[in-house]
């Protein structure tokens, strides 16, 4: 049995950012509401021009160069997202091709925000039973195109961005384990129904909508009750956990996790307030910004989690 060690990670943020004082012009919202229910206070939106594979090549190729990989060194890639460039062929075949290699697996999945986390507990099954050796796994997301920018109830939520790592076997500690759930009798609570109707698809009706407080509430519960499944797991306690790396949806949601694991605020990444919720994105996003500016170090133990749609929710524990 082989660990999946993180070997590189990478992140993209288009170009456009948009603020809350810009959405003040667009909709009946302020800056002080958004700050103070979200925490968000500006994000990212992709160019008209801009896929979301676009986005994820970006940020594949600066995890492979940390890694000190090239494409031709992968086996298997792994993709996360609710955006897809296409309905088929999977923005991971897309990616493929820009990344110039081909022949080895290449799939998306869906889990919404929880994608990334799915994508990483897949990855690091491939490895441990030595299907693959080097695995490049993304959440990339144009999550932007799914917002009705008329709805202050979501449009002041989301953003774009993109974000991987390089997943490769190894003999140290990696990945330590992973924990994934689903829930599909809350698929109405937050959902985007759009879909392929007589060979035509329907985006009329494709935009996001959320039962927020319903969302808000399950996301608290079941992010501390996977957090203690993951501690348990592994029979590590609080203390021991040098960095939590959560999904970034609400400032608020991320305070309450960290109180419960009793870990300060200074170990625990915080880009909601710089990204908004990039949904498959924002796990990698974030683990990407504190590896690269120090505060993550080479064995330091990393607790990453998220929740999102279908309901869907999960964490990995991992050594650095
Ligand atoms: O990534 C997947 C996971 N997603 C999440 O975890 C999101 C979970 N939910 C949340 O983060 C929060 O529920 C929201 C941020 C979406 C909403 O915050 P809230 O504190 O739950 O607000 P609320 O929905 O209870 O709305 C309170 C009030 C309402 O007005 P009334 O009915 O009290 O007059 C809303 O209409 O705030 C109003 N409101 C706004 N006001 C200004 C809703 N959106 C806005 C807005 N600006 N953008």
């Amino acid at each position: 049995m082989f660990f999946s060690k993180i070997v590189g990670t990478g992140g993209y943020l288009p170009e456009k950012i948009l603020t809350n004082f810009d959405l003040e012009k667009m909709v009946d919202t302020s800056d002080a509401w958004i700050v103070e229910r979200t925490g968000i206070r500006s994000r990212h939106i992709a160019a008209a021009n801009e896929t979301t594979s676009d986005l994820a090549e970006h940020a594949a190729r600066r995890a492979l160069d940390m890694a000190g990989l090239s494409p031709h060194d992968l086996d298997l890639i792994i993709l996360a997202t609710t955006t897809p460039d296409k309905l088929f062929p999977s923005t991971a075949c897309l990616l493929q091709e820009r990344l110039g290699v081909g022949g080895f697996p290449a799939f998306d999945v869906q889990a919404v925000c929880t994608g990334f986390l799915y994508a990483l507990a897949t990855a690091d099954k491939f490895i441990q039973t030595g299907g693959a050796k080097n695995v490049l796994v993304v959440g990339a997301e144009t999550f932007s195109r799914l917002v009705d920018w008329t709805d202050r109830n979501t449009c002041v939520l989301f953003g774009d961005g993109a974000g991987a790592v390089v997943l490769s076997a190894s003999d140290e500690a990696g990945i330590l384990s992973t924990h994934l759930h689903a829930d599909g009798r809350y698929h109405e609570a937050l959902a985007a129904n759009g879909h392929v109707k007589q060979g035509q698809l329907n985006q009329g009706d494709g935009f996001t909508f959320m039962r927020g407080q319903e969302v808000f509430k399950f996301a608290v519960k079941a992010l501390s009750q996977v957090v203690a499944e993951a501690l348990e797991a592994n029979q590590l306690t609080q203390n021991q956990i040098d960095w939590l790396v959560p999904h970034q949806a609400n400032k608020r949601i991320i305070d309450g996790i960290a109180k419960k694991l009793q870990l300060p605020s200074e170990r625990v990444v915080v880009t909601v307030d710089y990204h908004g919720n990039t949904s498959a994105a924002s796990v990698p996003l974030a683990l990407d910004v504190a590896v690269r500016d120090g505060r993550i170090q080479r064995g330091d133990t990393l607790l990453l989690e998220a929740m999102g749609g279908g309901f869907t929710w999960g964490s990995a524990l991992l050594v650095y």
